[in-house]
Parts: structure tokens; sequence; C-alpha cells
């Protein structure tokens, strides 16, 4: 072997990642694919394994998030695992009264309104997650001998989103009193904003130091503001939470449903990949976040339910216009929905692995 003083490059057994290296904006075999909320509700085994054990406590046993969260990566054979988790389970960590409750979601005891309110929630250390680090471990394990390595992301809510359900009290169509609070008490704003941020990027750092290889932050809801608000009330947050595990080196996903909008904005708060929802033709969702960007998405997912050569040809249209962007990661343009066939997830993902990216990317 040749002298050498340069130690050797740390082997994490991802190196050929396809979806590492297009979250890096490297060149790809093929397109790398996985779907989000692939972890839950449309599978069986997922049913099984949940019986009887609510949501909040599931996403607090490391031995269940580790076998939910394998369970589609060893079905479908995705690129990706996702963390099987909530954005709202560094709030129960530190000790807000929520629940998720089946087929609603999110609902907060005592919805927050006052600075008081604010102030009365904790920060959160690494201390108040014990089984999100050891999951994360031991799925990195786990992960390492899956397909040749197999990556994990790890995620957390965007303060905007997270902030709804406090302020809602549970899901919302109009997002009224978020609002309210937003514009008639902006000094309550930026403090739970704030605070928000802290425990959004805590979660984030707790995943990527226990050894998950990228982070997607969900700001699902964000697409109900305008543009000009967006920049005053939610991009300077979700930048910080970005911002703040920069020095971590992890490729960051950045999402949101309605989000046509704000696509250059949504990047430039410090994402290396935008997610582009199904509603924005993907070619002008990629011309919208530039070429410094990749971009990941956006089969409508109810195309699981066309027949199958529908959906693959409508696949085959999101993967040639993907072909344009500095990196394309396969994702649909929102969740799973849970009355998908997961044989038709099995079909889908076949079919992007297979298709040819004959050219030189
Ligand atoms: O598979 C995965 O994506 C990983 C796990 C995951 C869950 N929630 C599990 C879950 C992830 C990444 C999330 C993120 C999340 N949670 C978001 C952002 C992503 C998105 O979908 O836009 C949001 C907005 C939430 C809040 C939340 N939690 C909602 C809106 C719901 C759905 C209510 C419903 O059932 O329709 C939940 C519940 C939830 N989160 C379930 C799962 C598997 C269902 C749990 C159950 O019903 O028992």
């Amino acid at each position: 072997t040749p002298f050498t003083c340069h130690p050797e490059p740390v082997t994490t057994g991802l190196e050929h990642s396809a979806f590492l290296k297009a979250a890096r904006g490297e060149a790809v075999p093929h397109t790398p694919v996985w779907f989000m909320r692939q972890a839950g509700r449309s599978l069986p085994e997922y049913l099984k394994v949940r019986e009887g054990v609510g949501m909040l406590e599931s996403c607090m046993n490391a031995e269940l998030i580790t076998e939910i969260t394998l369970q589609p990566v060893r079905r479908y054979g995705v690129d990706a695992a996702i963390f099987f988790s909530d954005i709202v389970l560094p709030l129960k960590a530190v000790g807000v009264d929520l629940d998720i409750k089946p087929g609603v979601g999110p609902v907060v005891a005592d919805p927050v309104c006052t600075l008081a309110d604010v102030e009365a929630i904790p920060d959160l250390t690494p201390e108040h997650l014990p089984f999100i680090t050891e999951a994360v471990r031991t799925l990195v394990g786990e992960l390492a001998g899956i397909n040749g390595g197999t990556p994990l992301i790890g995620f957390a809510g965007a303060p905007f989103t997270v902030a709804s359900y406090l302020v809602e009290g549970g899901p919302s169509k109009e997002y009224a009193k978020t609002k309210a609070m937003m514009y008639g008490a902006p000094e309550v704003w930026d403090a739970l904003m704030t605070k928000i941020a802290g425990i959004s990027a805590a979660f984030l750092r707790v995943q990527v130091e226990a050894g998950a290889s990228a982070i997607q932050l969900f700001d699902s809801w964000a697409g109900a503001v305008n543009r000009d608000d967006y920049v005053r009330f939610v991009q300077p947050w979700s930048a910080r939470v970005l911002s703040s595990i920069g020095e971590l080196g992890v490729p960051k996903i950045h999402f949101g449903v309605n989000s046509g909008e704000l696509l250059d904005l949504m990047g430039e708060a410090g994402a290396d990949i935008v997610g582009v929802d199904w509603r924005v033709r993907l070619a002008d969702g990629i011309e919208r976040i530039g070429p410094e960007r990749g971009v990941q998405g956006n089969l409508d997912p109810t195309l699981v339910f066309a027949p199958t050569e529908v959906m693959t040809a409508r696949a085959a249209e999101v993967i040639e216009a993907g072909r344009t962007a500095r990196s394309h990661i396969f994702n649909l343009g929102h969740g799973v929905i849970p009355s998908t066939n997961p044989d038709q997830l099995a079909r889908l993902t076949d079919f992007v692995h297979a298709y040819p990216l004959t050219d030189d990317r």
C-alpha cells in the first residue's frame, strides 16, 4: 500500500447509496425512491405490531420504532428508511399534554395563547429522548446490512407546522388562530417560533448524532401563508433549524404541501433538496427551485389507485422531468394514503429502479 498521511476514510457502508448520492448532487446509477408515510398505516405488518399500542406509546418504544421503520425497507427495497416517530413527539417528550388520535392527528389539551404559555414549554435536551438515540443506533446497524446499505432519514416538524398544532389545539383547515397570533401578537409568535425552532433543532441533532444520514424538515402546512408572510413569519425559524445542524454535514430536505408558491423560498431557508407536492408540474418546480438545489417528488399519491400501467406512465413523466434538476429523489407528492395497496407501491419502486438513465448524469 502506498504511503499516506491521510487517515482511512470513514466507512459507513453507505458509499453506494443512490439516495445519498442524489441528496449530495452526485451522479446516480438509478433514480432513488422512498415514500413519505411509508412506515405505517397501509402495511398489514404495521397494523399487527401496533395492535393495542397507542401511537405516542409506539413512538417511545425503541423496539417498535426499529421494527416499524424497517418494515417498508424490507418489503419494498426503497433507497432510504424514514425514522418512525411524529413531528409532535418532541413536544410530548418535554411534557406538553397532547395525544395523537387515530384518524385525527395530534390534539393538544391546553392550546398556546399567551407569552406565559410559550415560556412554560421546556427546552428539549437529549436526556428527554433516550429511546430515540437507542432506536437510531440499532436501526443504523441493521440498515447497513440491507440492500448493500440503506441510509436512515431523520426528521422534524418545521416551526410553523408544529406551532399550528400548539395554537389550534389540533388539525385545522384555515389556521385562523395561528394567523391571528402572527398578525395580532407578533411578539408572542416570535417567542413561540423561537421555542419550537430550538426543540426541532435538538430533535434533529439527536437523530443525526446517533447515526441518521440525512434529515427532512416537514413544513407540511406552510402553504397556508403567502410569500410575504412566509418571509416575515415562517422562513427565519425554518432557516434557524436547518443552519443549526449545518455543521453536522448531512443533506437536508425541506418539504411542504401546497407549497408551489414558496418553493424558491423554502430552498433559500437552507435546504439541499426541496420536496415538491403533486399539484406542481415537476419541471415548473425545478425552475422555481433553481440549479443550486435538488428536488424530491412528486407523483400524485392517488395514482396508486389507477391501473399499474397508468401509474407507471405518470411515474416515467416524473422521472424524465427530474432529469433536468440538479438531482432528483423520487417520492409521492405527499404521504402514502392509508388504503394504498402495498403491492402497487412495490411495483412502483421496481419501476423507478429499472427506469434507464442512459446518458451520463
Ligand atoms: O412513515 C413515515 O412517514 C414516518 C413516520 C411519520 C409519522 N408522522 C407517523 C404517523 C412521519 C415522518 C410523520 C410526520 C408528520 N406528522 C407530519 C408531516 C408529514 C406529513 O404527512 O405532512 C405531520 C403533519 C404529522 C402530524 C400527524 N400525525 C398527522 C397529520 C397524523 C395523521 C392523522 C391520520 O391518521 O390521518 C398523525 C398520525 C400519525 N403519524 C400516524 C403515523 C403512522 C397514524 C397513527 C395512528 O393513527 O395510529
